[in-house]
């Protein structure tokens, strides 16, 4: 066979399989924390909590600021399951193998997913510690054929040729505004498009401009995958990304991006994306 081989759907099983057997919890929300954002899964009350090499299949996670296992509980009264660290393509997995626990959400019976992440600002407007909502993406991998969808259809989980012209839940998402405005938090609030790249070297100053050219608001590594493999599903999305630095777009420009002033940031501001997500939960 010369094809590449794509995630079995036996896989998928075993692991939902698997986790159902181990806790009694039935979410119909999850959460991908993005980095540095992994502490909301510790609010969660009524804890379960499932390490993932525990998991058949499941992937496990290498990168500083990720843990790697998923936390069941009651977010504001609600059943979620977090996941506490999250695969990214860098790392060297396909697209597919990233957006492995999506589906498996999928099977246990998940039909809302939030999808958080760090970014890099491109528009000017934009500073660091604001809360963008993704109104919309750009999959640049996708260009050259990177989709978490390649290969056989599985039409148990969705058609061939999902739309995306509607990846991002547009009830979700001014549900999430209302929240920012009880919490007070409507002066750091942005909506905008989310561009991925493949990582792990962050932008030349030219990629950086060539991105503002094209309309991405902020920039990142992850969260399209899950978002494309939520959608082929029918799942709400909703996609938070945090501004932990701004992007070079200028060449005297002394800054430097680096992972540490990522992580500081979203220390920075985890607090109101708890608060955040706590609130919008509970108005689901
Ligand atoms: Cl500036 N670029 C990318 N690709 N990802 C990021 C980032 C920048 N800042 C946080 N994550």
């Amino acid at each position: 066979c010369l094809m590449e081989s794509s995630v079995p759907l036996q896989s998928y099983k075993e692991a939902a399989e698997w986790i159902l057997a181990h806790t009694d919890q039935r979410p119909r929300i999850a959460v991908i924390c993005g980095s540095g954002l992994g502490t909301l899964a510790e609010t969660l009350e009524n804890k379960t909590v499932i390490p993932y090499e525990d998991i058949p299949h499941f992937p496990s996670s290498t990168v500083p600021g990720h843990a790697g296992r998923l936390v069941f509980g009651l977010l504001n009264g609600k059943q979620c399951v977090c996941m506490q660290g999250r695969f990214h393509i860098y790392e060297g997995y396909s697209m597919s193998t990233v957006a492995f626990p999506v589906r498996v959400f999928s099977l246990l019976g998940v039909d809302t997913l939030i999808v958080t992440n760090a970014a890099g600002g491109i528009n000017s407007n934009y500073s660091v510690g604001d809360i963008m909502f993704i109104k919309d993406h750009i999959n640049m991998p996708g260009f050259c054929g990177q989709n978490p969808l390649r290969g056989p259809n599985e039409d148990g989980f969705g058609v061939r040729f999902p739309c995306m012209s509607d990846a991002y839940d547009q009830h979700l998402r001014h549900l999430a505004m209302d929240c920012t405005q009880e919490l007070g938090l409507q002066d750091i609030v942005q909506e905008g498009i989310y561009c991925m790249l493949g990582g792990p070297s962050y932008e030349t100053i030219a990629e950086c401009n060539m991105l503002k050219l094209l309309g991405v608001d902020a920039v990142g590594m992850s969260t399209v995958p899950e978002v494309i493999t939520g959608r082929h599903c029918r799942m709400h999305i909703l996609g938070i990304s945090l501004i932990t630095n701004m992007a070079i777009l200028s060449y005297n420009s002394t800054a430097h991006a680096n992972h540490q002033e990522v992580l500081q940031t979203s220390q920075l501001r985890a607090a109101a994306l708890i608060a955040l997500l706590t609130n919008l939960v509970g108005k689901m």
